[in-house]
């Protein structure tokens, strides 16, 4: 079990703190009690100025998007450049940056510290697990495998896509009980999702839905594949990860939502999936983890309503302080195959689909003792 409070904490960069999902980083990191945000780092388009001014546009308004106000230790940091950034002072690194940019700077900082991402760049790279709490934690011992084939003294430890993310939470109770033969899912997701820079068009979102959202179906079915899959082998030849054999077709689309991603999900089981126990599954889903005092915690990780009218991601989004996934709707599914159900979900993508998520990721590697 994890102290209540570490002293010293661990010292914390972010990377990309100045976008939507690095803000959240800021947000979350304010206050807790096993990581201090020691240092920010973005493009060179902001380098050399302090946090605040960062956050300034050209009116000289402050584009905080990760709700009340911005952390008053965060504001005066300066913000170095991204491309510069060492390792010097700092225990670990949360990435929030594009994956072009990842690819070059996470392999760098990796050397030296553990990395929590949110990008996609190394997600399917065989000897990098997709790590999500309560769902795959056996998967985090190919992290050893990593470090001794590239030599790294940290490692990178990406998230899921936000999209994923209350996908596979959600199936992994599902396949643990009922057993899995095929998932269908389509998204509804919000704004928020495609990031400040270039982000999505008032002018293209508001009063429409966009139903493509390019690279993001083939990134969720091959992830989910991935999270729910066996870590396989020994320490020897090392470890790899076998995916999940379930046949999964997504459709992925932007909707003029701010935050928080919806997903009407329909599986086909192998067994009899009684709703009764399909809902009792899910809320007693990472219910173990409780033991552990892990500090982002929320006190459920799936939260099912009865409330033929919910999830809604304005009414929804924020339970669990954003990381719990709501389920509503939960009923038979019968055109998939002979046994089966259907469901809606909620998922904060910017929470627990980002920022949030990777903390919890790190505070469960820290019990875990990947973190020294
Ligand atoms: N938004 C979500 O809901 C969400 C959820 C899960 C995962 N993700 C992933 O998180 C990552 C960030 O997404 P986002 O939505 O936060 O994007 P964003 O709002 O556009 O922010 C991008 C961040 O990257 C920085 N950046 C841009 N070019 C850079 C460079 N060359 N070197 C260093 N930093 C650079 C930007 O700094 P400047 O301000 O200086 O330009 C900014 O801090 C992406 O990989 C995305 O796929 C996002």
């Amino acid at each position: 079990m994890l102290p209540a409070a570490m002293n010293p904490k661990l010292r914390a960069m972010v990377v990309g703190a100045t976008g939507v999902a690095g803000q959240q980083f800021v947000a979350a990191l304010s206050g807790h009690p096993f990581f201090s945000l020691a240092r920010l780092c973005a493009s060179e388009r902001s380098a050399g100025r302090s946090y605040r001014e960062s956050l300034r546009d050209e009116r000289g308004s402050l584009r905080w998007y990760a709700g009340g106000q911005p952390p008053a230790e965060a504001l005066e940091l300066p913000v170095e450049s991204a491309k510069e950034a060492t390792t010097d002072g700092i225990d670990l690194v949360f990435s929030a940056v594009e994956s072009d940019v990842a690819k070059e700077l996470e392999p760098r900082l990796a050397a030296q510290v553990p990395v929590f991402s949110t990008a996609s760049a190394f997600r399917y790279e065989p000897d990098v697990p997709i790590l999500l709490p309560g769902v795959n934690r056996s998967h985090a011992a190919l992290l050893r495998t990593q470090q001794r084939r590239r030599g790294f003294r940290g490692f990178i430890a990406p998230g899921p896509n936000c999209t994923t993310v209350g996908l596979a939470i959600t199936l992994q109770p599902i396949l643990r009980h009922f057993g899995l033969s095929r998932v269908v899912m389509t998204s509804l997701q919000s704004v928020s999702g495609a990031g400040r820079s270039p982000g999505v068009s008032a002018l293209d979102i508001i009063d429409n839905i966009i139903p493509f959202i390019p690279g993001e179906e083939e990134k969720v079915e091959r992830e989910t594949r991935k999270i729910l899959g066996a870590c396989l082998g020994d320490g020897t030849d090392g470890l790899h990860i076998e995916p999940l054999a379930v046949a999964i077709s997504c459709t992925c689309t932007r909707v003029a939502v701010l935050d928080g991603h919806t997903e009407a999900v329909f599986c086909a089981t192998t067994r009899p999936a009684p709703i009764d126990e399909v809902k009792a599954a899910l809320l007693e889903f990472g219910q173990e983890l409780g033991a552990l005092k892990l500090p982002s915690l929320p006190q459920q990780l799936i939260a099912v309503t009865d409330d033929p009218y919910r999830p809604q991601p304005r009414l929804d989004r924020e339970l669990g302080g954003g990381l719990t996934t709501v389920v509503g709707r939960l009923r038979p599914e019968r055109a998939l195959g002979e046994h089966g159900v259907k469901y809606v979900l909620l998922s904060h993508n910017t929470k627990m689909g980002a920022a949030q998520g990777a903390i919890l990721t790190a505070e469960q590697l820290l019990i875990d003792g990947y973190l020294g």
